[in-house]
């Protein structure tokens, strides 16, 4: 299989006219998982979007295997495009098919496929993420934390190149979200080749899967290298960021509530 890094260069993307990353460089290396952390805002989704050509950079590149994704014609972009895997922050699944059609959606929407054949490719993978007795269930019929199972599930079935994970683990419990960041591990030992990035704010996973991190603070990359050069980085924002120290969003949330609400919502309370 060919190894695909990917590659920002001097990348400046954002929405409309308005900018959200700034001067972004870095390679995500094959064959190792990426995370990209920063706070809410930050632009991780953002940097995400931009791999998989959803929005055009504003300023420079995304280059994807060496490729320049958006020099490529249709044809070629649709290739590259089947070849990523995207597991959305919410699992993304379609509330009006069970699992196993979910899952085998990237296939079936493309592939002429006898049903047998799709049900068990999709059988396969749920297998994988320990949902395989689940496969008749409808998403509204499943956990967050199952619903995020079946999304990387959903994302790997076609096998992908480049696998990409918003928040795999936000809105779990620690220790749904520990198998999650296993489960990753696994990915990651079965396909050696494939290039994963996950985008997170979980400190504690971060440091159990990471082999290569991005921070990213207001649209700026800050540090880009060792899971072991940031746990041992002396630069403030960075130490903060890794104590979970809020640095200045303190103040804001003291404010007293106004007397008047506060007298009318103790009168209605008491009534
Ligand atoms: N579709 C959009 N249109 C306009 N602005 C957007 C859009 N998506 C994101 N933004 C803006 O871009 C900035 C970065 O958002 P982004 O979703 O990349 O952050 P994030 O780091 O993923 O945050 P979180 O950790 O909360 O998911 C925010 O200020 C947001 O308001
Ligand atoms: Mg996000």
């Amino acid at each position: 299989m060919e190894k695909w890094d990917i590659e920002f260069s001097h990348l400046d993307a954002g929405y409309g006219a308005r900018p959200v990353l700034r001067d972004v460089s870095a390679v995500l290396p094959a064959g190792k998982i990426s995370v990209i952390l920063g706070e809410s805002g930050s632009g991780k989704s953002t940097l995400l979007k931009h791999i998989i050509g959803l929005f055009r950079p504003m300023g420079g590149v995304v280059r994807i295997g060496g490729e320049d994704i958006f020099s490529l014609n249709s044809a070629k972009f649709r290739r590259l495009r089947r070849r990523m895997g995207v597991l959305f922050q919410d699992g993304a699944l379609l509330g009006a098919l069970n699992l196993a059609e979910n899952v085998a959606l990237p296939l079936s929407e493309h592939l002429d496929l006898p049903q047998i054949l799709l049900r068990e490719a999709a059988l396969r993978v749920l297998a994988m993420v320990g949902l395989e007795d689940f496969a008749g269930y409808y998403p509204n019929q499943l956990s967050g934390g199952m619903r995020k199972r079946a999304g990387l599930a959903r994302a790997i079935v076609a096998e992908p190149r480049i696998l990409l994970c918003d928040e795999p683990t936000s809105g779990l419990d620690p220790v749904t979200a520990a198998r999650m960041d296993e489960l990753l591990l696994d990915m990651h030992a079965r396909y050696p080749e494939m290039t994963i990035v996950v985008v997170s704010h979980d400190l504690a996973g971060f440091r159990a899967v990471a082999e290569h991190v991005l921070v990213i603070r207001d649209g700026g990359l800050i540090f880009n290298g060792s899971p072991e050069d940031l746990v041992n980085s002396r630069e403030t924002y960075l130490r903060q960021f890794l104590e979970r120290r809020s640095g200045d969003s303190g103040q804001s949330l003291q404010r007293p509530m106004n007397p008047v609400v506060r007298s009318a919502l103790a009168k209605w309370l008491a009534s």
